[in-house]
C-alpha cells in the first residue's frame, strides 16, 4: 500500500453477478490536456464540452490558470477557455501525476518569451524526459532537467524548424515538438515510425493551423493562426478499455458503452479483443472534436490467447495492463512482444501487473519487452495494489470481479486521474463493489 492509501481509498470486488446495460465512460483525458494546452494558444475564446475533469486534466487545468490563463468553469466539464495572454508563472507549473501534460506543455513553455519551470508529483519526477529534450533542444529550445528529469527549467530562445525522425512512436514526444513548431521559424517535419495517437494533428487543423500528414510524415508551417475552438470531447476509449474486458470475461454480461471515441490510432485493443474472439460490436454514430465517435456492445466471450507485437503496439499501449486479465481467462497463450515503453509509464506496468496478478495466483511469464501468459486460470481474491497508477487500480478491479472470493484493491483512488467514477460505472452495471475511492 503506498503511504497516502487510506481506507477511503480502497475497493472490495466480489464475482458473481453479471454486468449488464448502458453507461457512458468519462472525456478523453489526450483531448482533455490538449484542449487546455491549445486554447489557452488560441487567439480567442473557446468552449469546451465533456471535458474530463480528473486527476492528470486538472493538473494541467492549473497550470494554464498558473500561467494567467482565465477559465470559466459553467460545470465539472464545461469549460471557456481566454487564450492568447500567457504571462509567467511565479511557482513551478505542477504537472502531479501527468506525464502527456508535462510533456506537451514542455513545447509550449520552450516557444514562450519567459522562463518556466516544469515539475509534478515524486512519480512524474522519474519519468523519462530526454526523449522531449532532445528534439526542443534541435530546434533551439532552453531546455534542461537534471538526469533529463523533472523538474525541468525552460529559458526563452528562438526556435527553428527542423525534419525530426522519431526513435519510437510516441504522441507525446510529437505533439511536444509541433507545439514548439508553432513558434519556431520555418516549418516543422515529423517522420514517425508508426501511426502513434493523431488527435494533436486534428486538433491544430481544426483550429486553422497550416499542418499536413504525408503517409508518416507530419509537416507544420507556422502561419500565426490559431482560432478559438468550440468543442464537446467525446468518451476516452483507454476508459472504455476496462468495461470491455469486463464485459468478455464475467459471465452473462451484456453492456454497451456510448459516447465513444473511435480514433483508430486509440483503438488497437478493439482489434485484438475482435480477434481473441470477443463477441463486440462497435456502431459508428458521428464526429465529435473531429474524431469518429460510437457505441460498442460487449456480450461474455470465449476468448483465445494472441500474440501482439510491431505496430499495433502503440495503438493500445495504456491497455495492456487490462489485458493481461483478458489474457489470464483466454484459452493458449498470449503473447506480448515490443511493449518496453510499458516499463516506463506511471509505473513498470510489466513487472506491477505481473507482481499484484500473482497475489490472486496468476502466473505470469515477464519479458523484457512483454510478457506470457498461458489462459484460462483460476483467480483467488486477495489485497492487490493499485501503486499510484490509475491504470493498474482498475485492472485490479476487473481482476477481481472473475477471482473467487473477495479482493481488495487499496491504493484504488488513483483510478480518478483518468475515469473519475469508475466504480459507481462498474456498480451501476451490476458489479458487487464497495469502498469509495
Ligand atoms: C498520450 C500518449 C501516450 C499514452 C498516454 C497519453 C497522449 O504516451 O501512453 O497515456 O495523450 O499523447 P506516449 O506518447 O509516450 O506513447
Amino acid at each position: 500500500m503506498s503511504k497516502n492509501a487510506t481506507a477511503m481509498d480502497t475497493l472490495q470486488i466480489r464475482p458473481g453477478k453479471p454486468l449488464r446495460g448502458t453507461t457512458t465512460v468519462p472525456g478523453d483525458k489526450s483531448l482533455s490536456h490538449r484542449a487546455i494546452l491549445m486554447g489557452m494558444l488560441a487567439n480567442g475564446t473557446s468552449q469546451v464540452r465533456g471535458w474530463l475533469a480528473a486527476g492528470d486534466t486538472e493538473a494541467t487545468l492549473g497550470t494554464a490558470q498558473a500561467l494567467g490563463v482565465s477559465i470559466e468553469r459553467h460545470d465539472t466539464h464545461t469549460l471557456t477557455i481566454h487564450g492568447g495572454n500567457l504571462r509567467p508563472s511565479a511557482q513551478p507549473l505542477n504537472f502531479v501525476n501527468a506525464g502527456t501534460g508535462i510533456r506537451l506543455a514542455a513545447g509550449v513553455m520552450a516557444g514562450q518569451p519567459f522562463e518556466s519551470v516544469l515539475d509534478g508529483s515524486e512519480q512524474l519526477r522519474r519519468r523519462p524526459m530526454k526523449r522531449i529534450i532532445a528534439p526542443l533542444q534541435m530546434m533551439g529550445a532552453n531546455i534542461s532537467g537534471t538526469n533529463d528529469r523533472a523538474p525541468l527549467s525552460v529559458k526563452p530562445s528562438e526556435l527553428r524548424g527542423i525534419r525530426y525522425e522519431m526513435p519510437e512512436a510516441s504522441a507525446q514526444v510529437k505533439s511536444a515538438v509541433l507545439l514548439a513548431g508553432l513558434f519556431a521559424k520555418g516549418a516543422t517535419a515529423i517522420v514517425q515510425p508508426g501511426p502513434a495517437r493523431d488527435h494533436t494533428e486534428r486538433m491544430l487543423q481544426s483550429m486553422g493551423a497550416d499542418i499536413v500528414t504525408e503517409g508518416n510524415t507530419i509537416i507544420l508551417t507556422p502561419n500565426g493562426q490559431l482560432n478559438p475552438m468550440n468543442m464537446t470531447v467525446p468518451g476516452d476509449f483507454s476508459s472504455a478499455a476496462f468495461l470491455m474486458v469486463a464485459g468478455c470475461i464475467v459471465p452473462d454480461s451484456d453492456i454497451t458503452l456510448t459516447g465513444v471515441n473511435l480514433n483508430s490510432t486509440r483503438t488497437g485493443l478493439l482489434d485484438v479483443l475482435l480477434e481473441m474472439g470477443a463477441n463486440i460490436t462497435v456502431t459508428e454514430t458521428g464526429l465529435e472534436a473531429g474524431e469518429p465517435v460510437g457505441e460498442i456492445r460487449i456480450q461474455t466471450s470465449d476468448l483465445k490467447g494472441i500474440h501482439i507485437g510491431g505496430e499495433i503496439v502503440v495503438r493500445m499501449i495504456d491497455e495492456f495492463p487490462v489485458l493481461m486479465v483478458a489474457a489470464l481467462c483466454a484459452s493458449g497463450e498470449t503473447l506480448v512482444q515490443d511493449a518496453k515503453e510499458l516499463r516506463v509509464k506511471e509505473t513498470d506496468r510489466i513487472a506491477v501487473m505481473a507482481s499484484e496478478l500473482r497475489k490472486l495466483g496468476a502466473e505470469i511469464e515477464e519479458r523484457e519487452d512483454g510478457f506470457r501468459i498461458i489462459g484460462q486460470q483460476k483467480l483467488s481474491g486477495a489485497a492487490a495494489d493499485g501503486h499510484d497508477d490509475h491504470r493498474i487500480a482498475m485492472s485490479m478491479t476487473v481482476a477481481g470481479l472473475i477471482a473467487s472470493g473477495e479482493t481488495i484493491v487499496t491504493d484504488a483512488a488513483c483510478a480518478g486521474d483518468s475515469f473519475p467514477g469508475f466504480a459507481e460505472t462498474l456498480q451501476h452495471l451490476g458489479a458487487m463493489l464497495t469502498g469509495e475511492i
